[in-house]
């Protein structure tokens, strides 16, 4: 069984043209080469290329999609394969971010056909839950959570977990400047990992990333990353600004080296 992995991830959302991509590519590398945790990149699916020339074939740097449909080709307008992503140098996906499952009508059932389908061919999937604002107030919050889930991790297999990654990310936190404190998201990365643990075994469940998203940022992500079940970051706004997402790397390196 693998040991657990920091992983600190930008997920850029509808933002930036291929030149841009690339000059903001080439920012976060000459920032975060050396770090000693794992950073990615998630862009817009039109930015791949120029994103992956400004990581200049960085080791320490991996490139990230946004989505990924289950099917392998075929009549799926708008839609872009697994294998398309894999042949452009990407390596992870963002798969049930709460902006798609909100806007454009995700399930947890669609989100575990992309797992799976991501997994299958390679792709590492850094799959998205969290809890919507009301379902907190109801005390919903483990509810939702180990719905989304189990629902995700239907027939993904043990072996299989090695290459995924969770983000809990609460939608009340979610660029509206409202991080979670360090002790409810802690909370909550517990629960998914206890639920992992119930699932599959005490090693998978070790071995999992769990990363935090909701207004992460410069100030509070060393905070957030002092928690002992969050293993990293999915950072949204924060991750434009290359000095910013250097800070909250650093953060995730620190982390790293007291492993
Ligand atoms: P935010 O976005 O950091 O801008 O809140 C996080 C995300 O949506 O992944």
């Amino acid at each position: 069984m693998k040991k657990r992995e920091i992983v600190i991830a930008g997920n850029w959302k509808m933002n930036k043209t291929p030149f841009e991509a690339r000059v903001l590519a080439e920012a976060v590398r000459e920032r975060c080469e050396n770090a000693a945790c794992k950073v990615v990149i998630c862009v817009p699916f039109v930015d791949l290329f120029q994103a992956k020339e400004g990581l200049l074939g960085s080791s320490k740097i991996a490139l990230g999609a946004q989505n990924v449909h289950w099917a392998p080709s075929g009549a799926f307008t708008g839609e872009i394969s697994a294998e398309m992503l894999l042949s452009c140098g990407t390596e992870y996906v963002v798969i049930g971010h709460s902006e798609r499952r909100q806007y454009f009508g995700e399930t947890d059932e669609s989100v575990n056909r992309r797992t799976l389908a991501a997994l299958q061919a390679g792709l590492k999937p850094i799959v998205c839950v969290g809890e919507t604002e009301r379902e907190r107030e109801e005390g919903l919050t483990e509810s939702v959570i180990a719905r989304q889930v189990k629902a995700a991790l239907t027939d993904v297999d043990e072996a299989a977990l090695e290459n995924l990654i969770f983000a809990y990310e609460p939608v009340w936190a979610i660029g509206t400047g409202k991080t979670a404190t360090s002790e409810q998201a802690e909370e909550v990365c517990r629960y998914l990992r206890d639920l992992v643990k119930e699932l599959y075994s005490d090693a998978a469940a070790d071995a999992l990333t769990i990363q935090y998203g909701g207004s992460m940022n410069a100030k509070n992500a060393a905070e957030l990353l002092s928690m002992p079940d969050i293993d990293g970051g999915l950072i949204g706004g924060a991750s434009l600004k290359p000095d910013d997402f250097a800070v909250i790397v650093n953060a995730g390196s620190e982390k790293a080296a007291r492993l």
